[in-house]
């Protein structure tokens, strides 16, 4: 098997008397918070979540949970007396949450890569200035300014993206010559937007990198990531043979580890990227977190993404990614979850279903990562 993941072996521990975090709050009640939760608990540590859904994922499987909005400060407060570090699983939460969490307890990873992943020009511009190249891209702050990006360009079509709240190719337009400006920037919601050229891509990768308090790195990927409806369908790792080459990888790993550096992570962070068809690497997005294209690591790999996320956090040091076994996860979307059952026979599949009981179409319900074995499809 093709090694991949970057790590410099020994890796040393943060604290001689450590597992002294005991308690550790999520903020979000999704997959990624109950995943987490469960690699807390092989650490004995207790999670607690705090969350505005009754009966979210990850509720199921913590110790507690506090319901309440996230901008309610007095429940914020109660639940950072009750824990001993917080983080949190996904990058809508307000960014004024996490600074007002930080007066009673620490959070990891702290409010600034939060703030640059929840806006898309933030991001773009934070990428660029550290040397990540992207796509070309333009702000767009009124449907006026759509016109002059098409003179300068001089593209036949590009991308319209709202710069907040987007996820699964939600708050996205393909804009071409000749469509109403004013009526596609109405339909995303007259709100920012940025403008992005088409990137004429061979597949999509992503890297996933933990990073401790003693600034020990280590890196999953580059995975390949294929989409449906844009909603993330399957990841391969290793990819294909020959589409990844040795010098794209470690291109990959030193770009996601100048970002980690740039933002001083503390926990795991995620960044999403275009391999162009003459083998260039753009960057496409930021994910402050764990990411549904390392849900292979929990069955491939000896530290998964969540083992390494928990670890860091708490003041542990991240352990070896080291892949053991080649994997493909399958997410199971919408209906997909009814079908579930037959992975159960296949004893080269590990099922893991998010007890949702409200299946909808474009839901993430679950997903199956098969060991050493190629899906179909
Ligand atoms: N500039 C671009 N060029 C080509 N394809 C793109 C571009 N931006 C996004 N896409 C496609 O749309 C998908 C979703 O876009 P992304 O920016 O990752 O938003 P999100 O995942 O938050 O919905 C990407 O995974 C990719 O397939
Ligand atoms: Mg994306």
């Amino acid at each position: 098997m093709q090694e991949f993941g970057c790590f410099t072996s020994p890796l040393k521990s943060v604290k001689t008397n450590h597992m002294i975090t005991k308690k550790l709050g999520i903020i979000g009640g999704g997959q990624l918070g109950r995943m987490s939760a469960l690699a807390a608990a092989r650490l004995g540590i207790q999670t607690f979540i705090y969350c505005p859904e009754q009966g979210c994922p990850a509720s199921h499987v913590s110790a507690g949970t506090y319901f309440a909005d996230y901008n309610n400060k007095k429940a914020l407060a109660e639940f950072a007396a009750m824990v001993d570090v917080i983080t949190y699983e996904f990058e809508n939460i307000p960014v004024e949450t996490v600074k007002y969490l930080q007066t009673f307890k620490p959070v990891f990873p702290d409010e600034q890569l939060l703030e640059i992943s929840q806006d898309r020009v933030l991001e773009k511009k934070f990428l660029n200035d550290i040397g990540i190249k992207t796509a070309e891209w333009e702000p767009v702050n009124s449907y006026k300014d759509i016109e002059p990006v098409f003179n300068k360009w001089n593209e036949g079509a590009f991308i319209l993206k709202t710069t907040r709240f987007g996820y699964d190719g939600k708050g996205q337009a393909k804009f071409k010559k000749g469509d109403n400006a004013k009526q596609v920037w109405k339909d995303l919601g007259a709100g920012p937007l940025i403008a992005e050229q088409i990137v004429d891509f061979k597949c999509e990768l992503s890297m996933i990198i933990a990073r401790d308090k003693l600034g020990q790195m280590v890196t999953y990927g580059p995975m390949m990531n294929e989409h449906q409806n844009s909603i993330l369908h399957k990841t391969t790792m290793p990819p294909p043979g020959g589409l990844v080459t040795p010098e794209i990888e470690q291109d990959a790993i030193k770009l996601v580890q100048l970002l980690a550096e740039a933002v001083d992570l503390v926990g795991v962070l995620t960044l999403e990227l275009f391999l162009t068809e003459d083998g260039r690497l753009l960057a496409n997005e930021i994910a402050p977190r764990t990411h549904n294209s390392g849900h292979w690591t929990i069955d491939a790999c000896v530290t998964s993404q969540f083992d390494n996320h928990v670890r860091a956090v708490c003041s542990l040091n991240v352990g070896a990614p080291r892949q053991h076994s080649d994997a493909e996860m399958l997410n199971l979307i919408g209906d997909d979850v009814k079908g579930a059952a037959k992975f159960l026979e296949n004893p080269n599949a590990c099922l893991h279903l998010y007890g949702k009981y409200d299946v909808r179409a474009g839901r993430k319900m679950g997903h199956v990562t098969f060991l050493d074995e190629q899906i179909n499809g």
